[in-house]
């Protein structure tokens, strides 16, 4: 078994963007800008957030946190990003979801300017990406082809199962899998709840993406003996073991099925880090003008 080790891969490119970061604010006079909103206090989003503008800080970006209580209204929210879509200061904007019921995720995504969309959400993006044209791709996707390309690892031909039809994950992972590049060029299965026979669809899998959102769904009897194995979950637990108070595990029973995979992501440790290398390169993309 062979670790994809996100800690590793995700430090490398974090100083490539760092570098570029840096000449693109010598050049341009001020830092690249990623603005998050936070809607409520969900205590994951929270940690998401903090996360994401604690790496923009690394990585020599400016990052801006705006925070609203729950009861917000949809028009409040769409007033507030339309205001930052003509904010020439501003390169990327991210509503953190999942928002509170009254606020349908659908409008918030698709009243954010398609050129700030560095989340990869709005369906222009979705669109373009499914074109293979250029775009800002979903970022746990994203980095999870970016860990893929920096192990150099072969994917042309390969079977690939996804399991979960996110429209963040899931969904977006099944069209870069299946399109014409490289990492890409697999033959994808997308499986969801509804699936018959799931266990028999993850077993015939070359490569599986496991993106559910339950502890330990991915067992052992699963997986194909040397199956290249992506575990997506991130899945809190109360724990007193932890300075945290909490401890994270992944879709996938690791230590059962490590012994069967010939690459695997650790929870944590793995596809969670690389989502923020996801989100730093497409807002460096966006303040640079790379795409639109
Ligand atoms: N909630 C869970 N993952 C994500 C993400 O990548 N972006 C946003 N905006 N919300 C999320």
């Amino acid at each position: 078994m062979n670790l994809l080790d996100g800690k590793l891969v995700s430090a490398k490119i974090k100083e490539d963007i760092k570098i570029e970061a840096a000449q693109f604010t010598a050049q341009a006079g001020r830092k690249p800008h990623l603005v998050a909103i936070l809607v409520g206090n969900d205590g994951g989003s929270e940690t998401y957030v903090a996360s994401k503008m604690r790496n923009c800080e690394l990585v020599g970006f400016e990052s801006t946190n705006i925070r609203y209580d729950v009861d917000i209204t949809e028009a409040e929210l769409i007033e507030k990003i339309n205001e930052i879509n003509q904010d020439p200061t501003i390169d990327g904007l991210i509503v953190q979801l999942p928002l509170p019921k009254h606020i349908d995720p659908d409008k918030i995504t698709e009243a954010i300017d398609h050129r700030k969309d560095v989340d990869g959400f709005h369906p222009i993006n979705l669109g373009r990406m499914q074109r293979n044209l250029p775009c800002f791709i979903p970022a746990t996707p994203y980095g999870i082809m970016l860990m893929l390309e920096y192990y150099g690892i072969e994917t042309a031909g390969k079977k690939a199962v996804v399991v979960g039809r996110s429209n963040i994950v899931g969904s977006p992972m099944s069209i870069l899998l299946a399109r014409n590049s490289q990492p890409g060029n697999c033959t994808v299965t997308l499986t969801h709840s509804r699936t018959a026979n799931l266990k028999e669809e993850v077993l015939s899998g070359d490569i599986v993406v496991a993106a559910i959102g339950r502890k330990n769904f991915v067992t052992a009897e699963m997986v194909k003996e040397g199956a290249i194995v992506i575990d997506v979950g991130i899945n809190r637990e109360d724990s007193t073991e932890t300075k945290s108070g909490f401890k994270l595990y992944g879709d996938v029973d690791f230590e059962a099925v490590a012994k069967k995979a010939s690459w695997i992501t650790p929870v944590p440790g793995g596809v969670g880090l690389m989502t923020i290398v996801g989100l730093l390169k497409n807002t460096l993309e966006a303040a640079k003008g790379a795409i639109y």
